[in-house]
């Protein structure tokens, strides 16, 4: 093996420039050089590429983001067009990639690995934390840190108004960052994709928990779930309770920001593992995350589940209040 290419795909999650560091810096150990392709697919199907080397990744470590950009790219979901980013790769002598991205970057990989038969390595790089094969994703604790200083500040508001806070969270069709954001900020309630059926509950529980003189209330609200976000979920509640509440949208704020140590940690330990796998022969291998280890699981296997977050649905029921 000669060159890696390196590419991130997708939403952008913190982390990401840790992992890209720790790719190129193992990949020159092994004595591997690495190339940069510029937002995600789209910049292998337009050859738009820099060179990285050592001191190329140097102070990105602390970086949000990514240096690389990213892009979802459609015309690559085409057979014709992989090919011809498999032939531009080895034109320039790059015959290995690294993707730092979620599933649909994975699916990319493992086809233009098994069409054109270059060797690939997944990294996974998402704030959903919603990849099945592995525990935890780059980007998802930054992502719950920026989301629970967020309503602690909220908190300060509805403390002093009484309104209701109706906060949502990303995540897509996952609830894990509500939940995991619900279990490090204590709000009055969660609402996920997972859990159907919970907004009657949640307007009982709140009517009691006013009857009992409580006087600040946040409810945390997965934008997946099945009201269809915090907008249509306020208004539902808030009419029932006829109580004045705000709705509070984090939107694109919990993908930015610096990386927690942790995302830096694992980030580093993954782009480190997806390059040593490549240098090793290795292909169509995920880094992961399993009992608190860096491992390597296939790329994509049929059935395998994604974390469900059954332990924090069960404490967010049990400690809301
Ligand atoms: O997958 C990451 C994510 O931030 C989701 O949580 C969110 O639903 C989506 O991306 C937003 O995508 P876009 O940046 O295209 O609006």
């Amino acid at each position: 093996m000669r060159k890696i290419g390196i590419l991130t795909r997708g939403g952008d999650a913190p982390g990401r420039n840790a992992a890209i560091r720790a790719a190129v810096r193992a990949a020159s150990a092994c004595g591997i050089s690495t190339v940069g392709y510029r937002n995600g697919f789209r910049g292998l199907l337009s050859g738009e590429m820099e060179e990285l080397d050592d001191r190329a990744v140097g102070n990105i470590l602390q970086r949000g983001g990514t240096v690389l950009g990213t892009s979802r790219c459609d015309e690559f979901l085409l057979a014709e067009a992989r090919a011809r980013a498999a032939a531009d790769m080895r034109s320039v002598g790059v015959d290995s990639l690294i993707v730092i991205g979620g599933d649909g970057s994975f699916r990319g990989a493992a086809a233009i690995s098994a069409e054109a038969g270059i060797p690939v390595a997944g990294i996974p790089a998402t704030i959903d934390n919603d990849i099945a094969g592995t525990d935890d994703t780059i980007g998802f604790d930054t992502a719950v840190n920026t989301a629970v200083l967020a309503i602690d500040q909220v908190r300060d508001t509805s403390e002093s108004t009484g309104m209701i806070f109706f906060v949502e969270v990303m995540g897509r069709q996952s609830g894990l960052l509500a939940l995991a954001t619900g279990a490090g900020a204590g709000p009055s309630g969660v609402l996920v994709p997972e859990a159907r059926g919970e907004l009657p509950i949640l307007v009982k529980r709140l009517r009691r928990s006013f009857e009992l003189g409580k006087h600040s209330h946040i409810i945390v609200v997965a934008e997946g779930e099945e009201a269809g976000g915090a907008f249509a979920v306020a208004e539902r509640i808030g009419h029932q309770l006829d109580h004045p509440y705000r709705v509070v949208v984090l939107g694109h704020v919990q993908r930015g920001g610096r990386p927690t140590a942790h995302d830096r940690i694992i980030a580093s330990q993954m782009g480190a593992r997806a390059a040593q796998g490549l240098a090793a022969g290795r292909s169509g291998l995920m880094t992961a995350v399993r009992a608190g280890q860096v491992c390597e699981v296939p790329l994509l296997e049929d059935g395998r589940q994604s974390a469900t977050g059954e332990g924090l649905l069960a404490l967010a029921q049990a400690l809301s209040g």
